[in-house]
């Protein structure tokens, strides 16, 4: 089931979703909780830096695994999807580092890393819950628009598309990296629930594309439809098509 909530602004769409993920570590302190990067999730991370600071929401017992990583960047690098997470969120909540699990972006053997990052997901017993955002060519995680799906977690060129609009993260766009190592459309689609997150009319076109009623890797999205239990919380711009 595909439920839809369309929040009137970014800052209410942010509280919404950190109320969620809040809830799920209530329920269960022991969750495991997939991140995600970009611009979207920001807002929400503040909101649950918020909570735990002034609501004692804990994070003790919490294990977190992230969807993906640039290729070639270290975890210092700036902007090393690493390097987001601990600056707007881990380094602020009382998340234990072992329980952090980010794709590591520079490694010897890339059939054993993505091997092992399926195998620690597999171990923590799989993720309760998944926060995605989503691409303006529909993309989640990194799994780009191809003639199929990539199941596990793997290395994948990324859309030119994907390496513009991420281009304003870096000082120029020859700075992004053509590479990525990130979960797979299985890995994501066997998280108990998803999270997906949108917002600005740049996303509205990518957002009516998870409606469609077809399954199409060119719109990786929309094999959302197939997952039973999806939430989307959207500003009024990102759902102004759907
Ligand atoms: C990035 C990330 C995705 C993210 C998407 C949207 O490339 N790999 O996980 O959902 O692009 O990013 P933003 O929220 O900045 O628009």
């Amino acid at each position: 089931m595909m439920q839809i909530n369309v929040m009137k602004d970014y800052q209410d769409l942010s509280r919404k979703a950190a109320d969620c993920v809040a809830q799920q570590i209530k329920r269960r302190a022991n969750s495991v909780i997939g991140f995600a990067t970009g611009g979207t999730p920001v807002g929400m991370y503040a909101e649950l830096i918020r909570m735990h600071q002034q609501e004692g929401l804990d994070f003790q017992q919490v294990t977190s695994f992230n969807l993906d990583e640039y290729v070639g960047l270290s975890t210092d690098h700036p902007q090393s999807y690493y390097h987001f997470m601990w600056e707007r969120l881990f380094s602020q909540i009382n998340i234990l580092p072992e329980n952090i699990h980010v794709p590591p972006g520079i490694f010897d053997d890339a059939e054993a890393v993505c091997r092992q990052y399926e195998a620690q997901i597999e171990q923590a017993g799989g993720i309760d819950l998944q926060i995605l955002g989503i691409g303006q060519n529909g993309h989640i995680g990194f799994n780009e628009p191809r003639d199929t799906f990539t199941v596990s977690t793997h290395i994948t060129e990324l859309a030119e598309k994907t390496r513009k609009a991420n281009a304003r993260f870096f000082s120029s766009e020859a700075e992004v990296p053509h590479r990525a190592i990130t979960m797979g459309i299985g890995s994501i689609m066997k998280a108990r629930s998803i999270l997906l997150l949108a917002s600005g009319r740049s996303k509205a076109e990518a957002v009516k594309q998870i409606f469609s009623g077809r399954v199409d890797p060119h719109i990786p999205a929309s094999v959302l439809q197939l997952h039973p239990h999806v939430m989307l919380i959207l500003d009024e711009e990102a759902a102004s098509l759907i």
